[in-house]
C-alpha cells in the first residue's frame, strides 16, 4: 500500500505538481513546500498513515529562500461539526524559522530531493505546538492537512504578535483573516497539503457528521475508535504543549479545554 501511494505521488511529480495548497484554499501557493516525516514524503495530497505524522515534520524548499525569518502554519480544513459545513483547526504554528544556506538530501518515498530545510536555529518556541493528525470516525473521514510558509523577514513586532495571538485559538483558524490582520497576506511563499484518513466506518453520523456523544455506545465508540490510538499522543501533546508554551496564556489553554474533547482526536 505504501508502494501504491508513492507510485501515485510519483505520477503527480511527473505531471509537474509537487506540492501546493488545495484547490479553493486561500491564501494559495503553487510553490512547493517540501514536507517530510521520517523519509515519508507528505506532498501534494498524498494520503499518509496517521502514525507517520505523529511528530512534527521537516519542511523545506527546493529553491533557496533569501529571507531571514519564516513561519510554518498547518491547518486541518476538514473538521466535522454538527452542521453540514466543516470547520478548521490550527495544528501547528512555528515562527522564527531560518532557511539553511546549503541543501540537504532527503531520501523519501518520492525519491531523493535536495532541499533547503527551514531550521529552528533561534530555538523559538512554537506559537502553537504541533498536534498530530487523528481524524475521528466521522464524516469527512479524510482530512486535508494544509501547510503554508509565510515570509516574516523584517516584519514589525506587531505582525509577529498578531500571528502569535491568533495561534491561541486553534478551532476555526482562518488563515486568510489571520494573515490579513497581521499584514502578511501577500507573504505566503510556499504551500502543501496531505491527507490522513480514518479507516471508518463513520460512526452514527447525523447530517454533517454529528456523533451522539451523550450515549456511551455511539459517542464512546467514536472516541475510542480513534482514541485508542490517538489519545496517548494527543494528550501528551496537550500536556507538553500547554506546559512548554509559556507565552500563550490562558486563551490558548481555555481554547484547548473548551474544544479539547472535540479536536484533540482530529
Ligand atoms: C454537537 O452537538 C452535541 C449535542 O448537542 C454537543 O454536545 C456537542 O458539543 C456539539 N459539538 C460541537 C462541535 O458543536
Ligand atoms: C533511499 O531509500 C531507499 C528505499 O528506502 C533505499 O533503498 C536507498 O538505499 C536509500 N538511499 C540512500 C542514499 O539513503
Ligand atoms: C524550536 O525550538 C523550540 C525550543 O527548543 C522547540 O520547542 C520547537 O519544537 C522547535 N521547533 C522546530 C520546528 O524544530
Ligand atoms: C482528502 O480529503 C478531502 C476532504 O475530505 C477529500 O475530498 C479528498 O478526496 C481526500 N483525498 C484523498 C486522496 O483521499
Ligand atoms: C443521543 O442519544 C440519546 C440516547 O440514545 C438520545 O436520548 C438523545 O436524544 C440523542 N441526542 C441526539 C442529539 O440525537
Amino acid at each position: 500500500m505504501v508502494l501504491s501511494r508513492s507510485a501515485a505521488v510519483l505520477v503527480a511529480a511527473v505531471t509537474g505538481c509537487l506540492a501546493k495548497t488545495p484547490a479553493g484554499f486561500e491564501p494559495a501557493s503553487n510553490t512547493d513546500l517540501i514536507v517530510e516525516f521520517s523519509s515519508i514524503a507528505a506532498l501534494n495530497g498524498a494520503v499518509l498513515p496517521k502514525e507517520v505524522t505523529a511528530t512534527q515534520p521537516r519542511v523545506g524548499t527546493t529553491t533557496r529562500l533569501t529571507g531571514t525569518s519564516y513561519a510554518v502554519i498547518m491547518i486541518d480544513l476538514d473538521i466535522p461539526t454538527n452542521t453540514s459545513s466543516t470547520n478548521t483547526l490550527l495544528h501547528w504554528m512555528q515562527t522564527g524559522l531560518t532557511p539553511a544556506t546549503s541543501p540537504t538530501m532527503l531520501n523519501t518515498t518520492r525519491g531523493q530531493n535536495m532541499v533547503f530545510l527551514l531550521q529552528n536555529t533561534t530555538q523559538t518556541s512554537p506559537a502553537a505546538p504541533y498536534i498530530g493528525p487523528g481524524p475521528p470516525a466521522r464524516t469527512p473521514l479524510s482530512h486535508r492537512y494544509t501547510q503554508i510558509l509565510v515570509d516574516t523577514s523584517a516584519v514589525t513586532k506587531q505582525a509577529t504578535s498578531a500571528l502569535e495571538t491568533a495561534a491561541e485559538t486553534r478551532l476555526g483558524f482562518d488563515a486568510m483573516t489571520v494573515l490579513m490582520q497581521a499584514g502578511l497576506a501577500a507573504k505566503v511563499v510556499a504551500g502543501n497539503s496531505f491527507n490522513v484518513t480514518n479507516p471508518g466506518p463513520a460512526q452514527n453520523t447525523n447530517g454533517g457528521g454529528f456523533t451522539n456523544s451523550t450515549t456511551g455506545s455511539s459517542g464512546g465508540k467514536g472516541a475510542t475508535g480513534t482514541g485508542s490510538v490517538s489519545s496517548p499522543s494527543a494528550s501528551s501533546t496537550f500536556v507538553t504543549g500547554a506546559g512548554s508554551v509559556t507565552g500563550p496564556s490562558s486563551g490558548f489553554v481555555l481554547a484547548l479545554l473548551g474544544a479539547g474533547a472535540v479536536f484533540l482526536g482530529l
